[in-house]
């Protein structure tokens, strides 16, 4: 159990009215549709570090660098039109944030770049260079994103944060995509002939914070990213989701039963004031007519009101004809009163809209060991239920995340681990999870 005792700010008693308001602890969201389903304080106080869940210990240290001259994070595969990972004339595939490994940890997410890499044995991985030739995409920075193979074309999809050529960086962040030709050859592979890049979604201020919205009054953290293609195997619809928060300042966002839980639960604890910041979402859009530059927005699958402010890199495996959520968060994003690991947490529903289910009763899937707390991140299931996650910070000796920043750069870069982390096989069984085992670092069977 590893529950933090933070000091419980003014309580907001929930009103009796609200109490008795006919609630199920998965309660659709009066403003986001009946799709949207609440991740719950209630759910969430459940999260507990145990064997099924928890990562074995991994010496940072002892890593060898996917990429000597580079960090290498948050890292996805090319899949083809079904979902699968791609192969192409023998070759795998994957995609990696990148920076300069002389650049400080903190500091990467400033730069990032997105790199490729190939390989024929999912292995050994070689560095293909930069996914984009210089200065075509958009944004001044390019985070995550995925990407998809229909015959030899490419379609990439990625978040395009702050404005090309800007003076002060900004935040901003943006869903683009761009089309390109795949080609392998005795040279090995490399990309060609891209599209212009186009911008495709940006937060709607309804279902989806915009960042003005997220600068108002009580402020908060901001995210539209992380596009995910996902194609439905049942009806063959395409869709992107992707991390959000809820739209609306989060000073204007009062407090509802439906974020807590069950009247029970909501009758015995009390939410502290601070918990208001917390406003992460899902989010989902529908590709029109499969041209994948025209994608339609949709209420959020999930909102984590009161529960996390970042609910990262959304994406979906389909198991036994059941849709399994998986996002990525960390420990300092929880709601004031929660406490969890920085951690994989995933839900389950029979339908891809609408009816999402926490896997193991709070939503925890996996999460680092509390000895190495901050070893992985960016965790993303592959369609076989292994997880490639990437090698965070280790040998921190109690030191919290906050803190890192203010060490040496030598700390720093010796507790850095940027770049993959073991790869990880998951079994799923209904709505329980299990981490089973543990293969090389980025191994991509
Ligand atoms: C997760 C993440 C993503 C984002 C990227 C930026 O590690 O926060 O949500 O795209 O890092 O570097």
């Amino acid at each position: 159990m590893i529950r933090k005792n933070k000091q419980a700010l003014t309580a907001l008693v929930l009103a009796a009215s609200v109490v008795t308001s006919g609630f199920s602890s998965l309660s659709a969201s009066a403003e986001g549709g009946d799709q949207t389903v609440h991740w719950t304080r209630e759910q969430a106080s459940n999260i507990v570090l145990n064997q099924d869940n928890t990562l074995p210990y991994t010496d940072i240290g002892k890593l060898e660098k996917l990429a000597p001259g580079y960090h290498v994070w948050d890292t996805w595969p090319l899949l083809d039109r079904d979902g699968n990972i791609a192969s192409f004339k023998g070759y795998k595939v994957i995609f990696s944030l990148t920076a300069p490994s002389d650049v400080l940890p903190g500091k990467v997410h400033d730069i990032a770049t997105i790199r490729y890499f190939y390989s024929k044995n999912g292995k050994d991985w070689t560095l293909g260079g930069e996914l984009f030739p210089k200065g075509t995409a958009l944004g001044s920075r390019q985070w995550a994103g995925s990407a998809m193979l229909d015959g030899d074309q490419i379609h990439a999809f990625y978040t395009a944060t702050g404005r090309e050529g800007e003076k002060q960086l900004t935040y901003e962040q943006r869903i683009a995509t761009a089309t390109g030709k795949l080609v392998a050859d005795s040279k090995g592979v490399r990309f060609e002939n891209w599209s212009e890049h186009r911008i495709i979604l940006e937060p709607d201020g309804k279902y989806y914070q915009t960042k003005e919205q997220a600068q108002q009054g009580e402020g908060g953290g901001y995210a539209f990213r992380d596009p995910m293609w996902f194609k439905d195997p049942k009806t063959g619809k395409e869709y992107l989701l992707f991390e959000g928060n809820s739209g609306g300042a989060v000073g204007e966002r009062a407090l509802e039963q439906e974020y807590v839980g069950s009247p029970e639960y909501a009758r015995q604890h009390s939410v502290p004031t601070g918990a208001v910041h917390a406003n992460g979402n899902i989010g989902i859009a529908e590709v029109e007519n499969g041209d994948l530059t025209k994608v339609k927005m949709l209420p959020p699958l999930i909102e984590a009101n009161y529960v996390n402010e970042e609910l990262e890199r959304p994406h979906i495996v389909v198991k036994d004809k059941k849709y399994y959520l998986f996002t990525d968060s960390h420990i300092n994003k929880y709601a004031e009163g929660l406490s969890g690991p920085e951690g994989m947490y995933g839900f389950v529903s029979d339908s891809l809209i609408g009816g999402y289910q926490p896997l193991n009763g709070s939503g925890l899937v996996l999460a680092n060991p509390p000895a190495n707390p901050y070893q992985a991140y960016s965790w993303l299931v592959l369609p076989n239920l292994n997880v490639v996650g990437f090698a965070h910070f280790g040998n921190l000796d109690g030191m919290s995340i906050g803190e890192i920043g203010n060490q040496s750069p030598e700390f720093q870069f010796s507790r850095f681990g940027g770049t993959l982390a073991p790869t990880v096989k998951l079994s799923i069984k209904d709505d329980r999870t299990k981490v089973e085992q543990q293969y090389d670092p980025g191994w991509i069977k």
